[in-house]
């Protein structure tokens, strides 16, 4: 297996092209004009979107609290049961995270978007990788571009981390991370352990192998320039199994496609948002499923958010779970994880449902 020097790590991020930084463009006035934007405007966007009213429906919301108490947790099981099934999109109160824990990671996150250009990229991308400062899935001159920063990060197991690219400004940057991380693999190891008990199958099979955790710190600069045709974030599934997304400012942008349109997400304070990934669709064959999701802009204000992703170790494999599937048909091919992340990075573009897609026996 191919390993970096700096760690165990096998090299499988094929790196992206480089283009403008966006918060830099977002701030030069002079910059924004209609060649430069052209790459990022989505003159299809007004037409295929539908929006949810607003209101009318709200993804469930499931107390992490009462799931740890053993006089409630089997009526929260089913209400994540119902979650998982339904909406594969849910929020997660009283999970456990400390506030201070949160609050100190946001202030850094902040606090490193709020730097020099100059500063920032210090733990720019380096060519060939996708880990650091910059963007993801850009392969063409002419493809359009997503209006977004990224720090793109692996923090779990431990040995995976590669301080190079972890920021060291603001000076608590690093702890804070590694707080975070911490916590929040703990958060998602308890929600896969009871998502497994509730397909009747033994708690620790689908938490164990999730060993892995990278977080991709999104960060939206405003746009006043026709924001209604250009995208944050584009439609996509999680690859890996389990997201936590934590928003980090209180500005919205998250849409989740549900009856072919598009429902805004609001957090409520505190929450942590949690969806399923492909990986988890796959490993259940299809009894849970990924969703669709996006990240809309904003005209005035800038958003920033924070997806810690949980994958299975790279040996690990991917495919349908022999306690799962039974005397049924797997529907999905089984590789290793080392596999799937290649395929996965080896795409050009942010696209649906990609790594379901690509492991689907007779699609
Ligand atoms: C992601 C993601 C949504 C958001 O990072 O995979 O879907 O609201 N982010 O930033
Ligand atoms: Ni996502």
């Amino acid at each position: 297996m191919e390993t970096t020097e700096a760690n165990e790590r096998p090299k499988i991020l094929g790196g992206c092209m480089k283009t403008r930084n966006v918060q830099a463009l977002a701030a030069d006035h002079n910059m924004l004009m209609a060649d430069i934007l052209e790459r990022y405007i989505r003159p299809e966007m007004a037409v295929d979107d539908v929006l949810v009213e607003n209101g009318s429906e709200e993804i469930p919301v499931i107390d992490m609290s009462r799931l740890m108490d053993e006089v409630s947790w089997e009526e929260e099981a089913s209400k994540l049961k119902f979650a998982c099934e339904n909406w594969g999109f849910f929020q997660l109160v009283n999970h456990g995270v400390p506030e201070k824990v949160i609050e100190e990671l946001k202030e850094d996150i902040m606090g490193f978007h709020d730097l020099p250009l100059e500063k920032r990229e210090e733990v720019a991308q380096l060519p060939g990788d996708l880990e650091g400062y910059g963007q993801a899935f850009i392969a063409s001159e002419e493809q359009k571009l997503d209006w977004a920063d990224m720090l793109y990060l692996f923090t779990q197991p431990p040995h995976f981390r590669n301080y190079k690219h972890w920021p060291s400004q603001p000076p608590s940057f690093r702890d804070s991370l590694e707080n975070y991380s911490n916590a929040t693999q703990k958060v998602a190891h308890c929600i896969l352990g009871f998502m497994a008990t509730i397909l009747g199958i033994k708690h620790e099979t689908i938490s164990e192998i999730h060993e892995s955790q990278s977080v991709r710190i999104n960060y939206y600069p405003p746009c006043a320039n026709g924001h209604d045709k250009i995208i944050g974030l584009s439609p996509h599934s999680d690859g890996c199994g389990l997201t936590l997304l934590l928003q980090v400012n209180p500005v919205s942008g998250l849409q989740i496609r549900r009856n072919g349109k598009w429902l805004p997400i609001m957090p409520l304070p505190g929450a942590l948002i949690v969806n399923i990934g492909d990986a988890v669709e796959i490993l259940t064959n299809g009894r849970y499923k990924s969703i669709e999701h996006r990240a809309v802009i904003n005209a005035k204000e800038e958003r920033i958010s924070i997806a810690a992703l949980h994958a299975p170790g790279f040996e690990k494999t991917v495919g349908p779970l022999a306690e799962i599937v039974g005397e049924g048909t797997p529907l999905f091919k089984s590789v290793t994880m080392l596999e799937y992340a290649k395929l996965f990075f080896s795409q050009k573009q942010l696209y649906g449902k990609k790594m379901v897609e690509l492991l689907k026996l007779n699609p």
